[in-house]
C-alpha cells in the first residue's frame, strides 16, 4: 500500500539522490509514472495539486493512487502539492494522503509559521510528514501565479527559523526555479542553496523542475536536495502526443488507442528523469 514520503527522504537525503514526484493528472499519467518507476526500480511520489482533486475527485486518486501502490513492487506515495488551506490538508488526511505539503509562502513569516505548525500538528498525530515553502518560488501552477518581479528569493536564517519553529519534515526554498518552462536560462543560486542547506537539518525540496537542465538539476543533489517536483514537461509531451496522433488520426474514436502514446511518452520522461535524480534501484 503507500509508503510515507518520510523514509523514502530521509535515505535520498543521506545517500545524495532524490525521489522524483510526478504532477499525475489523469489514470494515464499515473499509470506512466508507475510504469516508469517500475522499470527503473526507483521508488516515487505521486503528486496532486488542490486543482488536480478537484478535477479527478480526492476519493477516485487515493483509489487509483492505492491499487497503484498495491500492485507495485517499488514504494509509491501519494502527495498533496501545494495545498493552500488547513481544509484540503485534512481532507486529504482523511482520504489518506501520505505526505501533504502546506504552501503559506504567500503570507507574512508569522502568519505561514502558525499555519504550518497548526497543519504539522495534526499531520505528525497521523505520522504524515509535512513539506513547506518560503520565500517564492516564480511561475504558473493552477491558480498560483508569481511574477518574476515578485520573486522573493529564501533568506537562509530565516529558513532555519522557519523549520525549527513549525517542525516539518521537508522543506521548499526559492532559489531561482518556477513553476512551468523558462523564457530564458534560469539562473539557480546554488550558493545560496547550499547556504541553506547547511542550515535547515531537513530534506530539501526543488519545485519548478521542468526546463532545468539534467547537470543543473544533479548539482543540486549535493546541496541535500531529496525530492525534485515534475509537472509541466509531463503535461507537455502528453500534450504534443494526443496532438500528433490526431493530426494522423482524425478518425480515431478510441481513448485505448489516442492515449497510448502519450501515455508512452510520460512514461520514457519519468524514467529519464529518474536517471537524472539517481534513485535507479532505490526501491
Ligand atoms: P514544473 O511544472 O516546473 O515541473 O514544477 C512542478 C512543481 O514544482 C510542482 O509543485
Ligand atoms: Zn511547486
Ligand atoms: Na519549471
Amino acid at each position: 500500500s503507500l509508503v510515507s514520503t518520510k523514509q523514502l527522504l530521509e535515505d535520498a537525503y543521506q545517500n545524495h539522490y532524490a525521489i522524483g514526484a510526478f504532477g499525475a493528472h489523469n489514470l494515464e499519467i499515473m499509470k506512466a509514472i508507475i510504469a516508469g518507476a517500475e522499470e527503473m526500480g526507483s521508488p516515487v511520489i505521486l503528486q496532486t495539486t488542490p486543482g488536480t482533486i478537484k478535477y479527478v475527485g480526492i476519493e477516485y486518486m487515493k483509489a487509483m493512487a492505492e491499487s497503484a501502490a498495491k500492485q507495485a513492487k517499488v514504494p509509491v506515495a501519494l502527495h498533496l502539492d501545494h495545498g493552500d488551506s488547513f481544509d484540503i490538508v485534512m481532507k486529504c488526511l482523511r482520504a489518506g494522503y501520505t505526505s501533504v505539503m502546506i504552501d503559506g509562502s504567500h503570507l507574512a513569516l508569522e502568519d505561514n509559521i502558525a499555519l504550518v505548525k497548526k497543519v504539522t500538528e495534526v499531520a505528525h498525530l497521523l505520522d504524515v510528514p509535512v513539506e513547506a515553502e518560503l520565500g517564492t518560488i516564480g511561475g504558473v501552477e493552477d491558480d498560483l501565479v508569481v511574477n518574476e518581479e515578485e520573486v522573493v528569493y529564501t533568506d537562509p536564517k530565516m529558513a532555519e527559523f522557519f523549520v525549527k519553529q513549525t517542525g516539518i519534515d521537508s522543506f521548499a526554498p526559492a532559489f531561482g526555479t518556477a513553476h512551468g518552462m523558462y523564457k530564458k536560462e534560469p539562473n539557480l543560486q546554488f550558493d545560496l542553496l547550499k547556504e541553506i542547506n547547511e542550515r535547515v537539518a531537513c530534506p530539501i525540496v526543488m519545485h519548478g523542475a521542468s526546463g532545468i537542465a539534467d547537470d543543473a538539476v544533479q548539482k543540486a543533489l549535493d546541496y541535500g536536495v531529496s525530492k525534485v517536483n515534475f509537472s509541466t514537461e509531463l503535461k507537455l509531451i502528453y500534450a504534443k502526443e494526443l496532438r500528433q496522433y490526431f493530426s494522423e488520426h482524425s478518425e480515431e474514436d478510441d481513448p485505448r488507442k489516442y492515449f497510448v502514446p502519450g501515455t508512452e511518452a510520460v512514461k520514457a520522461l519519468v524514467k529519464e528523469k529518474i536517471t537524472v535524480l539517481q534513485s535507479k534501484s532505490k526501491g
